[in-house]
């Protein structure tokens, strides 16, 4: 069952009914200013960093679900002449849920439409940030349908957070004494904390003159009352409160008379705004915020040209954004998620690593550095000067050691002490994002930026040096087998070999009361084999031959340990716990199999040229692959174990005990496709892909076009079940495998290869590519049922698959892949 359709003509999902699964939700803004808006106007809004800069309350986990948001009431102020209608309503169904005529939301890049009509009055809101700014457009567009004129008062409405969302969720003895605000020529300012430590606060206006205000949340809903059914809304009167501590919101009262057939736009805007710290009042001595600074960006957007422009302005943004890939295949789940959607999640995950969504509370997580490191690789091409920013932040939070913060806080850009290091991955997965950001810009001249560890002045080396303190980290820590120790945890967070939690509430990740020195990963083993491959290559081309030996010896060294220790037989393993005793292995009762091992050492290139990685990869496919996609490992745990950690706390079938945790089902694709294998490839891709499963909306249950982190595995009572959509590393990955080795159009140092490895049953597709400021016009055929690729450039046969960079003044290149 569907809940709506996909409008590739517009880059838009369509949803038809507002009662989804879950809301399903899209994001605002991709610079500094953001908001997570559902499709019943669910959400909240933040500057920066969702924790410490929050404008907008949002309560998780409510009921019923989605119930905080950007919502406008619409009332009958003459309800006689409509005796049957309500007297007020949600245009967006959210809060008041009465039942709506006709409903549609657009989702679309970067903006939201929520059209409905009811009782002869349709309304449609388009909500959206504009680019370089920080505050978002609620844009309301009112039709009277009816034969005669209509009396309607609208609400607009929006509650405060008092900006540390924590805070805000916890601290209550202070915080409801805390609040204030201003109202002054009808523009509504939020500034809590102002007058002390802050020099920031928000404010909502409107394009109206108001007809009232509310302030005072308790004012406005009236006392035991909730969003569905306000008091002001119903009696249609607000009562000009000014808040002083409780609840501060913004409630705007606007009255309309509609002629038949009428249509009017009313715009509200919703802001942050920071005053200089000498400037923070007016007149200077007082406490009277100074609103001279904000003043002119307020008339600014509230002028419906204006409004206008930022929209179109926002619509080109992305259209060059997306045209730097665009292809046609025969299949129209990998077209649209490829040229649309994939990218799109792309670009949240990068902005928002995994700290703000209708999973993530915003108050947990900060940025990651494996997570952010990821994300780069699918975004590098998007927006490189963002990417090169955002690899010297998280070199910066790197640790003398060579290892890593986990994770990090956007505000501060320091890393998050509460978790603090020791993910034994973490440092690897900068080799990485360093790569692909080279590969794709050729922008070698990064490697000489110099950057801070820990983000202490006085300690900068060039950004080269941080990658080798990484590749050393792994190789400072090995263990009895000569692979790499684990640490708290690889990228599974959850195989936590050195915590032995038992304790309710221990942090499984921080608590660690083992040594640390038995317990190795194969998969971070695996994970170096990649990395310092790709430092091999970078060295010999920094720093010439002789640097690049010691890594060739380095991996050398690696994989033998993974050969004599790593290799159980018919896959990889997937660790040695702290008793030193194999974990992903035939010998295991639970967990003998990991997917996690299996894609990232033959993506390493291990067992390629010999029989092991078939058969590894066929280990997967009897073992893991389910028709939703590949579970994490089998069999799932069914109890507790202390020597394992929090994998074995899940129920089986979910998050890492035997998930589908999509994030590393890409590592499969692209390990078939190094084995020539895209069939099987193209077909794991297509379980996973949301637009592939969009008919099963209903199972499902998550957004029809974003992925989520985890889909119940087979062991789970509700296989099949998405969970935790948006912010997930699946959404790099995907784009990874699908574009550069499904489709085959892969950056390299050298310039752009060209060798796809896709299904027999496609006669070809085409691509454009803007690369390195050149555009490819990539025409692949297929001649044969193989992987043979010859390329044609511009009319000339070329050896290689990898097309070397033209000279500086071609900006386009036509080539054609004959595949046989
Ligand atoms: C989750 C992991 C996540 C980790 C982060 C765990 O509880 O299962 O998916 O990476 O928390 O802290
Ligand atoms: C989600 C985390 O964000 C990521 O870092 C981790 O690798 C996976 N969970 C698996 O545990």
């Amino acid at each position: 069952m569907r809940y709506g359709y996909f409008d590739d003509e517009h880059r838009e999902y369509l949803i038809t009914k507002p009662d989804t699964p879950l809301p399903w939700i899209n994001y605002l803004g991709c610079e500094e200013y953001f908001g997570i808006i559902s499709n019943t106007a669910g959400g909240y809004s933040f500057y920066k960093d969702p924790r410490l800069r929050r404008l907008t309350r949002y309560r998780y986990n409510n009921t019923p679900l989605d119930s905080s948001g950007r919502y406008i009431y619409l009332r009958d102020d003459d309800p006689s002449t409509h005796p049957t209608g309500p007297v007020f309503w949600s245009p967006t169904w959210q809060p008041t849920r009465h039942p709506l005529e006709e409903y549609e939301c657009r989702h679309g890049l970067g903006y939201t439409i929520i059209r409905s009509k009811l009782d002869g009055i349709e309304s449609q809101i388009r909500y959206f940030v504009p680019l370089g700014e920080s505050l978002e457009i609620w844009e309301l567009t009112l039709i009277n349908h009816r034969e005669q004129l209509a009396d309607l008062s609208i609400f607009s409405t929006i509650e405060f957070c008092l900006w540390d969302a924590w805070d805000d969720a916890t601290n209550y003895q202070r915080n409801l004494s805390i609040g204030e605000v201003e109202v002054v020529d009808d523009v509504i300012y939020h500034k809590t904390e102002y007058r002390e430590r802050r020099n920031h606060f928000a404010y909502f206006a409107c394009s109206e003159k108001l007809s009232g205000f509310d302030t005072q949340r308790e004012a406005f809903l009236g006392p035991y009352r909730g969003w569905e059914s306000p008091q002001a809304v119903e009696v249609g009167q607000m009562s000009a409160t000014v808040a002083c501590g409780w609840q501060p919101i913004g409630a705007q009262h606007v009255k309309v008379s509609l002629a038949a057939g009428e249509r009017k736009r009313i715009i509200f805007i919703l802001g942050y705004h920071e005053n200089p710290n000498d400037e923070k009042f007016d007149p200077p001595d007082s406490q009277t915020l100074n609103k001279h600074t904000v003043k002119p960006i307020i008339t600014r957007y509230l002028r419906a040209e204006e409004v206008e422009s930022a929209f179109q302005a926002l619509g080109a943004y992305w259209e060059e954004l997306l045209n730097k890939l665009q292809v046609t295949t025969p299949d129209n789940h990998t077209n649209r998620m490829v040229n649309i959607w994939n990218v799109y999640q792309v670009m949240a995950t990068f902005n928002l690593s995994r700290s703000a969504s209708y999973f993530e509370s915003g108050i947990g997580r900060g940025i990651g550095f494996r997570d952010s490191n990821q994300d780069l690789l699918g975004f590098v091409q998007l927006v490189p000067e963002r990417a090169r920013e955002r690899i010297l932040d998280l070199a910066a939070t790197q640790l003398p050691s060579g290892g890593a913060y986990h994770q990090y806080q956007p505000l501060t850009k320091r890393g998050n002490n509460d978790i603090g290091g020791d993910f034994n991955d973490d440092p690897l997965w900068l080799v990485l994002s360093v790569a692909a950001y080279i590969k794709e810009t050729g922008d070698w001249d990064i490697l000489d930026e110099t950057v801070p560890y820990d983000n202490s002045p006085g300690t900068e080396e060039p950004l080269y040096d941080h990658l080798q303190r990484s590749i050393q980290y792994t190789l400072d820590r090995k263990g009895p087998h000569g692979l790499p120790l684990i640490g708290r945890a690889d990228w599974n967070d959850c195989l936590n070999l050195n915590c032995f939690s038992d304790t309710p509430g221990q942090s499984f990740q921080t608590t660690t009361n083992k040594d640390g020195k038995i317990a190795e990963s194969v998969f971070i083993a695996g994970l170096f084999i990649l990395a310092a491959n790709e430092m091999l290559d970078i060295a010999k081309r920094h720093k010439g031959k002789k640097q690049a030996e010691v890594y060739a010896k380095a991996t050398q060294e690696m994989e033998q340990a993974i050969w004599d220790a790593g290799w159980d037989g018919e896959w990889f393993r997937r660790a040695y716990d702290d008793f030193g005793d194999p974990v992903g292995s035939k010998q295991c009762d639970e967990g003998k199999i990991f997917i996690e091992p299996q894609g990232i050492c033959v993506m390493a290139g291990l067992g390629i040229c010999d029989d092991r990685a078939a058969q590894a990869l066929h280990a997967v496919a009897e073992r893991l692959a389910t028709p939703h996609g590949i579970v994490l490992q089998q069999p799932a745990y069914s109890r507790y174990y202390l020597r394992l950690g929090e994998i074995s706390s899940y129920p089986p079938g979910y998050k890492e005990n035997a998930s589908i945790f999509c994030h590393n089902n890409p590592w499969i694709m692209i390990a078939e496709t190094m084995i020539g294998r895209g069939d099987r490839s193209h077909d794991y891709y297509l379980r996973i892909n949301p637009s592939a499963r969009e008919e099963i909306s209903e199972l499902h249950r998550c957004e029809p076009y974003v992925y989520p982190q985890m889909i119940a595995g087979r062991d789970s009572p509700i296989h099949g079940e998405a969970k935790n959509s948006w912010l997930t590393g699946t959404a790099a990955w995907n784009y990874v495998a699908i574009t550069q080795w499904i489709l085959g159009i892969r950056p390299t140092f050298e310039g752009l290869n060209v060798s796809p490895i896709f299904p027999a049953s496609w006669d070809g597709f085409k691509a454009t590519r803007i690369y390195r400021g050149v555009r490819y016009d990539i025409q692949v055929e297929r001649h044969g049922p193989g992987n043979k690729v010859e390329l044609v450039v511009d009319g000339q046969s070329i050896e290689a698959t990898i097309i070397p960079i033209p000279k500086a003044d071609i900006k386009e290149l036509k080539v054609i892949a004959r595949i046989t």
